[in-house]
């Protein structure tokens, strides 16, 4: 049977307009989704938007609109972006739907009704607090706060003292547990550096996990079930997501949770910003306190950051790249294909249209465009359009087969072939070095470019001796680029599809995913183009992008 994948993504705030940052991600979980869906395997694509908390409410109070339309406005800018750029997903998790808020309710409600010996709340518990609080980070400040004159400096805005009631998530007695936990499994985050920043933080965890916020200061959240006054304040809401919106999820105690399970645990695809606390610390200690056993829990995948000339992108600074202008300029694929090869996974990178161009001219418009253009015009001019001898066998041919089903398994072993999770295996199953995958279908492409030159088909055209050659080399070629197409799909949704038509391959799925499959890259009879194919008429599929 095949291995299911429960994939997410964070939910991106709608208190301000999508950025590269945020469509990397998304694109980066839609390849891995793509991916898999090309080996067969099921996949649940999960992704959406985080709705709640204090900066909506103000954003939407500066605008003088209910939050309500706010959140749906800047909803409504994600997800066409995401259309867009052909991120497709199975599920969407907006926080502000009825479902998930009564989920949310439900979990609070089972947490709290869950007692101790003493008839408290394993837990939850309501304590006062009073202390320095800053008003732009929501927070409550320590002395660890103060910078080195002794101050909380300006990145706290404005503080004040306040004291206040709330709801607290107890944390620190769950330490030792997640620390084991940690040590134990080593599929637990990905890439494994990102480990020791986790570890660290947990040494030090002290104190609980505050989760609620009183009505009177914020509004825009979800109801506390058994206390009107308060609404629960970002995590609780936010990362119940992952489980709300999961095909089969019930929060009852001792609910059936076989459509579930079948599905979870989840890859949480995810930046490195929201690693600690809120994913490494907070995460699995409420999914222990759901029930969750240490086998249940997710995989975390810990991408890097965009940034600007090495610095952090920003609404504030002004630097933010828009998504969706890019596209327009040079075409969603355009944008798919860089973001996914000038960084390794996990990693940062700096984000630069320049490199954006360059990139898409060298590997698309040269070595990929003009390889396809090159060999369709070659069919056309010698053989009518018609490909024979597809079965052909000479040494040409055996080396430029060995060539792509060395790249085939290139390709594969840097993405991952086993399940998700791998309990068992010592290497994980499942990999995400994308950028290295995609050097083997544009790597293949340069070995065919390559292979022309070697060849020169124009020479053997003129020997009435060297047809079966020219035959079985022009067979090579077209063979080449159909498994290039193949492994190439998950990231050039649309050139795929367009290198298939000028090869006029299963024509009758044309614009349908599900026309590439992994095992049809094979020149096996049966998988390969036929004797006396037709092929289409060659057309531009990447125009170089002249410098403005
Ligand atoms: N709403 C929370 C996540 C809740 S998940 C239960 C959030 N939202 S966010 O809009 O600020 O960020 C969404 C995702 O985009 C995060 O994973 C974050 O790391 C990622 N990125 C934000 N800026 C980024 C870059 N400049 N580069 C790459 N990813 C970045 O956090």
């Amino acid at each position: 049977m095949a291995d299911r994948f429960f994939i997410t993504t964070a939910i991106d705030y709608t208190n301000g307009a999508p950025h590269i940052g945020h469509a990397y991600e998304k694109i980066l979980a839609d390849v891995i989704a793509r991916y898999r869906r090309l080996r067969g395997d099921p996949v649940f694509f999960l992704t959406g938007v985080d709705q709640h908390g204090q900066k909506v409410q103000q954003s939407a109070e500066k605008e003088g609109v209910p939050p309500q339309q706010f959140v749906d406005t800047i909803t409504a800018r994600f997800v066409a972006l995401w259309k867009k750029l052909d991120v497709r997903y199975d599920g969407w998790a907006a926080t502000t739907a009825p479902s998930h808020r009564a989920i949310v309710r439900a979990i609070l409600q089972r947490l709290w009704d869950e007692k101790d010996a003493n008839g408290q709340s394993r837990w939850l518990y309501k304590a006062k607090r009073s202390g320095y609080y800053s008003v732009r980070q929501e927070q409550f400040l320590t002395d660890k706060e103060r910078n080195a004159s002794g101050e909380f400096g300006e990145e706290w805005g404005e503080v004040i003292l306040l004291e206040e009631e709330n709801y607290y998530f107890r944390l620190a007695e769950h330490r030792e547990w997640l620390l084991a936990l940690i040590d134990r499994r080593d599929d637990f985050i990905t890439p494994p550096f990102r480990r020791a920043e986790l570890r660290n933080a947990v040494e030090r965890l002290a104190g609980d996990l505050c989760i609620s916020r009183p009505k009177s200061r914020l509004a825009w959240g979800i109801e506390f079930p058994f206390d009107r006054g308060f609404v629960t304040y970002v995590w609780f809401d936010a990362l119940v997501n992952y489980i709300s919106f999961a095909p089969g999820y019930e929060p009852t105690p001792g609910a059936d949770l076989r459509e579930f399970h079948q599905w979870w645990p989840a890859l949480h695809v995810i930046g490195k910003d929201i690693l600690v606390p809120a994913h490494g610390v907070y995460w699995p200690i409420m999914l222990k306190a759901l029930g969750f056993t240490d086998e249940q829990m997710p995989t975390l995948l810990v991408h890097g950051w965009w940034n600007i000339s090495g610095a952090k992108m920003s609404k504030s600074l002004g630097n933010t790249v828009d998504p969706d202008a890019l596209a327009d300029r040079y075409s969603p694929d355009a944008v798919r294909y860089y973001l996914m090869t000038d960084i390794v996974t996990g990693k940062d990178a700096d984000f630069s249209e320049a490199l954006l161009v360059a990139r898409y001219n060298s590997d698309l418009a040269n070595t990929l465009g003009n390889l396809l253009n090159r060999t369709l015009n070659m069919v056309w001019r010698y053989c009518d359009g018609i490909l024979s001898d597809g079965a052909a066998e000479g040494d040409a041919l055996a080396e430029i087969r060995q060539a792509a089903e060395n790249r085939i398994r290139a390709y594969c072993a840097e993405l991952g072939s086993g399940s998700l999770p791998d309990r068992t295996a010592a290497s994980p199953g499942a990999r995400f070095q994308i950028a290295s995958a995609l050097q083997q279908p544009i790597g293949l492409a340069t070995t065919c470019n390559e292979f022309i030159d070697k060849c020169a088909p124009w020479k053997l055209a003129k020997e009435p001796a060297g047809r079966g050659e020219l035959n079985a080399v022009l067979f090579g070629l077209a063979e080449s680029l159909r498994i290039v197409a193949i492994l190439l799909s998950p990231v050039l949704t649309r050139a795929a599809h367009g290198i298939f038509d000028q090869l006029n391959w299963k024509m009758e799925q044309a614009r349908d995913e599900a026309r590439f499959h992994l095992s049809d890259a094979s020149w096996e009879a049966g998988k390969r183009l036929p004797n006396g194919h037709q092929l289409g008429k060659p057309t531009p599929l990447f125009p170089r992008i002249e410098a403005a």
